[in-house]
């Protein structure tokens, strides 16, 4: 199995959760978009479900596919997430943010009764921080924001390179209209601490460590799908 097929092989998995009737998160990244493209099938099928796609990326597939959408004020309550993750621990606490849309994937996954995440076992770490972490910022005062960001880390004794995330030689856009700068802090052996570092400062608008959100973790390695539990 290669790493697109274990990525459907995890969504394929994810899919057994979603029930008539639901009000789904849909998440972002290559191993969601393989979600999206196996909901749209059952749809045509006559599952009735309705979604709230985590960015504009997963909102044009979804439209493109079929997959009934609504905004998050028309449906402010969903009954499950499924999105991807560029990094899960064993207690499911998770780095995501690599395709830029954790605000988005941060606000629909806590609209949520429940956030699964479905990934393939590349992803699956002892401690977080391989990774760059994913941390959306507001252009005012990005200069400042980085150095109270460097502050902050060193208090929790991590340090590494603050890189401005580049799309095609330009700064990359949030759909939210932020830049995110990827944090290469290396082991990060406490991710509660690091994220109440990070909330205190003004200029960070969110940032990629989602802890105590998702319950469930659907990992597809070569001999197939396995489940973690929070
Ligand atoms: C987007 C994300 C994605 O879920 C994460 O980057 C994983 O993507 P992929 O499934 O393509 O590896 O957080 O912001």
């Amino acid at each position: 199995m290669d790493a697109r097929e274990m990525k459907v092989e995890a969504a394929k998995a994810a899919l057994a959760y979603v029930e008539d009737g639901m009000r789904l998160g849909i998440g972002t990244g290559s191993t969601a978009e393989e979600f999206v493209r196996l909901l749209a099938e059952k749809v045509h099928g006559g599952l009735k479900v309705e979604g709230v796609p985590t960015s504009e990326r997963t909102a044009r597939l979804c439209l493109e596919l079929g997959v009934p959408l609504k905004s998050l004020d028309e449906l402010p309550e969903l009954d499950l997430t499924v999105d991807g993750a560029d990094e899960v621990d064993a207690d499911l606490t998770l780095i995501k943010g690599g395709g830029g849309a954790l605000l988005r994937e941060k606000i629909v996954a806590a609209a949520s009764s429940r956030m699964i995440v479905i990934a393939d076992e590349s992803k699956l770490v002892g401690v977080l921080g391989a990774f760059p972490l994913p941390i959306e910022v507001n252009p005012f005062g990005e200069a400042a924001t980085r150095i109270a960001i460097e502050r902050a880390a060193a208090k929790l004794g991590l340090s590494g390179e603050l890189k401005l995330r580049k799309s095609g030689g330009d700064i990359f856009m949030t759909d939210g209209g932020h830049h995110i700068f990827d944090a290469s802090f290396g082991r990060i052996p406490d991710a509660e601490a690091l994220s109440a570092e990070l909330n205190s400062i003004p200029g960070v608008v969110e940032h990629g460590l989602f802890i105590h959100m998702a319950s469930l973790a659907i990992i597809a390695g070569k001999a197939g799908a396995r489940t973690l539990q929070a």
